[in-house]
């Protein structure tokens, strides 16, 4: 060591520095480096200590690059950590301004029919349903046979299918699940399937050939529409709030009878929207998967989900669902 000038060891503890800064791939490992130069009884530190030994005419020109060696180290050392995430709360003040507007991150939400969606499912499981799922990929039995729509039944039409091939089809509406949770269980049965539909459809402004419905099914025995009207008016009054009107007409459906039609209006609207169908169970169908018709009974029902929503949120045409205009999907955050 004494045979070394001191301007060489600080050449050297400068080389030693920089490869050590280099080495260090953490705040951990950075802190080290930190230590072992910077710290009162570190490289440099120790330096210093020896500027008194020198010869006075040499000793200010090895003070000053003694102190540059300091003071790059320590930009270095404070410049790396900001590479690598965050000062220690330790951390000697820096040149970081803690008061600048940090960098902002978007972070994605629900489209607005995922969270009706929600919304639905909330209420339900909160009056005692549970949520089932079923393929939107579906056999020509489970979407119309076994809900009493055999193949030369004219009501085949009312849902204009696409077919993707021999025996399936995209499912045209929730239905289907029924046939699938009663296949599974024994009464009683309370479940709500929400879930994507696809039909022939032409768009307009409350049509769209790819759409949400929501099913409700709830099978036990001494169950009457009285029942059913009480289940869609406690909903409703969940869903939309006070204002709403709802009316109930005849309706046909083959796999409910009597079959009824629910339209809505908002507060102060005068045109009336199709929400959806529902009904008493057939016995046809009950019978189907195995109940006993003569004592278990059940309503269903199936709601459009986009319609709801127009409803509920003012929303004039279908389509903008399916824009993917952000304006429109930021407006709607949970
Ligand atoms: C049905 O689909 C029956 N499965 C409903 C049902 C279930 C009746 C259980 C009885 C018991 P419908 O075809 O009317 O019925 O459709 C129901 C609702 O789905 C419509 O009122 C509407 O809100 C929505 N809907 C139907 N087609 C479309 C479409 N192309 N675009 C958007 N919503 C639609």
């Amino acid at each position: 060591m004494a045979d070394k000038t001191l301007e060489q060891r600080i050449a050297e503890t400068q080389d030693r520095f920089d490869r050590r800064l280099l080495e260090a791939g953490d705040l951990e490992a950075l802190e080290a480096v930190r230590i072992a130069f910077l710290a009162r009884k570190g490289a440099i530190g120790g330096l210093f200590a020896e500027l008194g030994s020198i010869a006075p005419e040499e000793r200010a020109a090895v003070g000053q690059a003694l102190n540059r060696l300091k003071t790059d180290a320590t930009e270095r050392l404070d410049a790396r950590r900001r590479e690598l995430g965050r000062a220690p709360a330790d951390a000697a003040p820096t040149d970081q301004d803690i008061t600048l507007p940090g960098i902002h991150h978007p972070v994605g939400h629900p489209h607005l029919l995922t969270i009706v969606q929600q919304q639905i499912e909330e209420i339900f499981l909160n009056m005692g349903f549970d949520v089932a799922v079923g393929p939107e990929m579906e056999t020509e039995y489970h979407n119309f046979e076994a809900l009493n729509i055999p193949a030369d039944h004219p009501a085949r039409e009312d849902w204009d299918t696409f077919y993707v091939g021999e025996d399936l089809l995209l499912r045209p509406h929730t239905s289907p699940v029924q046939i699938r949770v009663m296949e599974r269980s024994e009464p009683p049965v309370r479940v709500i399937c929400p879930g994507r539909c696809y039909r022939r459809d032409a768009q307009d402004a409350t049509h769209s050939p790819v759409f949400f419905q929501v099913e409700l099914l709830w099978v036990e025995e001494g169950l009457s529409l009285a029942n059913l009207r009480y289940v869609i008016d406690r909903f409703v009054e969940a869903f939309f709030g006070p204002g709403y009107e709802t009316r109930l007409s005849g309706d046909f459906f083959p796999f409910t009878e009597p079959s009824v039609q629910l339209h809505m209006r908002g507060p102060g609207e005068t045109r009336w929207l199709e929400i959806g169908g529902a009904g008493m169970v057939d016995p046809a169908v009950l019978a189907g998967v195995g109940y006993d018709p003569e004592t278990i009974t059940g309503f269903a029902f199936g709601f459009g989900i986009e319609r709801m929503a127009m409803l509920k949120y003012g929303i004039s045409d279908i389509r903008t669902f399916l824009t993917n205009d952000l304006r429109f999907v930021r407006q709607f955050r949970d």
